[in-house]
């Protein structure tokens, strides 16, 4: 039965780039429907950029373009990023479209007449001077629970509260710096508790993942409360029927985007949009999230969907989050890569490969571990999958004019096998454990090698046994496709060369039941190459922000390490000499996170007599800031200051460390015994 499946994954804001993290997402998703394809299925795959927002009204008003501008700009390098990895979108659209007002509108209206919007006051942050109310991550200022200062509108970095902006001390404006007052606006509200029963038959009928319907149910009992779903202008989106100067909340027309890409798509090719989106709607719709916006997407959407007059999904799959080395992705580390950074070093396919490998069902972090990926691509995919082809092809080339054997040769049931196991890397595909599928592809590949070195072709050449060699080589080839046919989902380009290699006219799923007897094949020519590890050390190094490498290391190892036996010392000084540099004994008595330097800390010393001294140290990775806190060190105090993009740093802290290490963890800050004083001298 040919399935109608329609697929989407998240939209990606407008207003950032395309990184290795929303990777993991669109590989996924493309997998998934590339499989569906290859199964011979009606499967749809719709995304688009999601365009609204003060983010993007703020950034355009910088830049001095108009927002749609600026959104046109983005939608073109963000498409241009998944094109070049390869993802096989059927439409990637934009929230800002006439298609999408249409469909927001209706959904609202529909809301409206059901008894479903509600009025409320909201009392909000307000800037005279740019006469708009501030979202919480446009408000700074002091923590009301910890006293750190420069904080966001809605938590503290420092100590994790979360409060209401209107809470925060000495509040700013991140606009203008002005303080702003309080102000009070209608804003709308849909009653999503008006579809608690709903949305508790959706959770159970629906296909969920158990640690999502734990989620839900977690949600359920602490009650479903009502969604602000207008913002006052000026804003960028799309203003609310019926009233002025009031927008649809960026979040309410995000998902409608699906739809919207969904019509734009229909109305090019003549497919039917009611299919998929009216209720009584046969066909399947699924949606790949990562678990940030769980609740947006089985709560608020589901129901903006059953009162808004549409269907609902047939469920929504989630994954986890990006690590790399395991860590998060780190600017200052040079892991936060972006594709394009990616695609200037590295093949796209090595990424969707490993990424496969890593992928399973179930909603856990994927870790990108760089030396891992080196190793796996260039064992798994280079060295056996590749391989097969390139150790026997140029041989049916050369002796046999690039045919196959006319009758299948006798492999001892390999072939058969190969396609016996379809079966399960199929159903290991469909359900979204490709983990798995990669390990029974690369099992089968090992059979597939093993065949081959037992019959050593090269030594079949040698002793000129045509017949065998023949025989050997047209296996090898018919295995190779097998397994290309299974990697394709995985591996779009290489099956494309594969299929060009082997003169074929589609590697689908179903095509490789019966091997190729008696065709030709072109001439082979280079499929794909080893990672190279240097490209990633150098794909890391572009990944890192120019600030911080010019920055000078705040945190510097003691003036003058002890020699080990690898090392030699530095060049030899004069007691004099170090008698200039005055080291004092200081106080910690703040340490706070630096916003947008992932190595520093900004150190509040007390210095004793000579007083209190600002200091950023390269020490984030090895110390918790509240560990420092009432903690003796060592400071060079008559450094001179430096101004660095975060502020003036006044003097540096004394940490030891290997000089060769790598793990920037393994750092010890120098202290004094107990009884130290703040402002003794170190002599
Ligand atoms: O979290 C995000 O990046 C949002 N732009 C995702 C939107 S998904 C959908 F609802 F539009
Ligand atoms: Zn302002």
């Amino acid at each position: 039965m040919i399935r109608r499946i329609l697929v989407t994954s998240a939209l990606p804001y407008a207003n950032g780039s395309i990184h290795l993290g929303h990777l993991v997402e669109t590989i996924q998703t493309d997998i998934w429907v590339r499989f569906h394809k290859a199964q011979g299925h009606e499967c749809r795959y719709f995304c688009a950029d999601d365009t609204h927002g003060t983010p993007i009204m703020i950034r355009a008003r910088n830049e001095g373009i108009a927002p749609e501008l600026l959104v046109a700009r983005m939608h073109e390098e963000h498409l241009a990023d998944f094109r070049d990895f390869h993802i096989g979108f059927d439409n990637y659209y934009t929230t800002h479209s006439a298609e999408n007002r249409h469909f927001a509108e209706e959904i609202y209206l529909n809301l409206l007449q059901g008894g479903h919007i509600a009025v409320e006051t909201v009392h909000q942050a307000y800037c005279d001077h740019d006469a708009m109310f501030l979202p919480d991550r446009f408000i700074r200022g002091t923590c009301p629970k910890c006293g750190a200062a420069d904080q966001y509108g809605d938590s503290c970095e420092h100590c994790s509260a979360t409060y209401s902006p209107l809470d925060l001390k000495d509040s700013y404006c991140a606009l203008c710096r002005e303080h702003p007052v309080t102000r009070s606006s209608e804003h709308f509200f849909f009653q999503l508790s008006h579809f608690e029963t709903f949305l508790k038959d959706w959770t159970r009928s629906g296909a969920l993942q158990s640690e999502m319907a734990n989620k839900l149910e977690e949600w359920y009992a602490s009650g479903l409360k009502n969604w602000d779903i207008s913002r006052d202008g000026p804003y960028f989106g799309f203003e609310i029927p019926g009233q002025s100067n009031k927008y649809f909340y960026v979040w309410l027309d995000a998902p409608i985007g699906y739809m919207a890409s969904t019509l734009h798509y229909c109305n090019q090719t003549g497919i039917s949009f009611d299919e998929y989106w009216r209720p009584g709607s046969q066909a399947e719709v699924y949606h790949f999230i990562g678990k940030d916006i769980l609740y947006f997407h089985t709560l608020f959407w589901p129901a903006m969907l059953k009162g808004g007059g549409f269907r609902t999904p047939t469920s929504v799959f989630v994954h986890g989050f990006l690590t790399v080395n395991g860590q998060k992705m780190s600017k200052s580390r040079g892991t936060f890569i972006n594709a394009r950074t990616y695609l200037d070093h590295l093949d796209p396919e090595y990424l969707r490969y490993y990424y496969a490998c890593k992928l399973t069902a179930r909603v856990e972090d994927l870790d990108l571990n760089l030396d891992d990926f080196v190793h796996r691509v260039n064992a798994d995919i280079v060295g056996k999958v590749v391989n097969l082809a390139s150790r026997t092809a140029g041989f049916i080339q050369k002796s046999f004019a690039g045919q196959l054997c006319e009758v299948y040769p006798e492999d001892g049931g390999l072939y058969a096998s190969f396609v016996q196991a379809g079966n399960e890397i199929a159903q290991h595909y469909e359900e979204r454990e490709f983990a798995k599928a990669m390990r029974a592809i690369m099992a089968l590949a090992d059979q597939a090698n093993r065949f081959i070195e037992e019959n050593a072709p090269w030594n079949l050449a040698k002793q000129g046994d045509l017949t065998k060699l023949h025989q050997v080589c047209s296996v090898a080839l018919n295995l190779f496709r097998v397994l290309m046919t299974y990697l394709a989902p995985v591996l779009p380009q290489l099956a494309e060369k594969t299929r060009h290699l082997l003169n074929l006219n589609d590697l689908h799923w179903a095509s490789c039941q019966q091997p190729l007897n008696g065709t030709t094949i072109q001439p082979f020519s280079h499929l794909m190459a080893r990672v190279d590890a240097k490209r990633i050390e150098a794909m890391l190094s572009a990944s890192r922000p120019l600030e911080e490498n010019s920055t000078p290391q705040p945190a510097a190892p003691a003036p003058v390490p002890a020699p080990s036996s690898a090392e030699s010392a530095s060049a030899t000084i004069q007691l004099d000499q170090f008698a200039q540099v005055d080291l004092r004994v200081a106080r910690i008595r703040q340490a706070e996170l630096v916003e947008g330097a992932d190595k520093l800390l900004k150190l509040t010393l007390d210095v004793g007599s000579l007083g209190t001294r600002t200091v950023f140290a390269g020490i984030r990775a090895a110390y918790q800031p509240e560990a420092l806190v009432g903690r003796l060190t060592v400071v060079v105090a008559n450094l001179a200051a430096r101004k660095m993009k975060f502020g003036l740093s006044q003097g540096m802290v004394l940490a030891a460390s290997h000089p060769d290490a790598t793990d920037k963890t393994a750092l010890f800050l120098l202290s004094p015994d107990a009884g130290a004083e703040p402002g003794m001298r170190i002599q």
